[in-house]
């Protein structure tokens, strides 16, 4: 028999915010995990995290072996929150995010099976055990499609 959802249930619920750019999901994320006392999760913020640390490691998004040259790199990758800042290996890369140059590498990195399976994997660990507000652009599609509460 197969089942469609975990034998036992998440003791918190996952709300997911789905959005393209701009759509105010930011905020809305933000303030909605504020007022739960639940974590909050910017799963844009971790593709930018994965564009300065293969900056930092001068990889060539278009370059023929990017993907091989990533494998390490995403295998290592360690992404932490602590309010406002993000930590990349345990440095604050919160200065770094916002460039223009990171938003597009991170971009074209989101286009790559590779980054997108290792970020699909640690999202889905920051969810496992609930009371958490995941934003993004995928996350009650294909990253936690059993949330309890999607918003698109
Ligand atoms: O939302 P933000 O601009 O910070 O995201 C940076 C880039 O990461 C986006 O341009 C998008 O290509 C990618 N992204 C994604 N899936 C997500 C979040 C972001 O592909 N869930």
């Amino acid at each position: 028999m197969k089942r469609s959802r975990p034998i036992i249930a998440r003791r918190r619920p996952i709300i997911a915010i789905d959005g393209p750019v701009g759509a105010g999901k930011s905020v809305a994320a933000r303030e909605l995990a504020r007022e739960l006392g639940y974590s909050y999760l910017n799963t844009g913020a971790m593709y930018r995290a994965v564009a300065v640390a293969a900056r930092e490691a001068g990889i060539d998004p278009d370059a023929a072996n990017v993907e091989e040259r990533l494998k390490p790199l995403l295998a290592g990758l360690e992404i932490k929150f602590d309010g406002e800042k993000i930590f990349l290996n345990g440095r604050d890369i919160s200065d770094k995010i916002n460039q223009p140059e990171i938003g597009d590498l991170a971009s074209r990195l989101s286009a790559l099976r590779s980054v997108r399976e290792r970020m699909r994997e640690l999202q889905r660990a920051a969810g496992a055990d609930g009371g958490v507000v995941m934003e993004g652009r995928d996350i009650g599609t294909a990253i936690f499609p059993d949330a309890e509460f999607k918003f698109f």
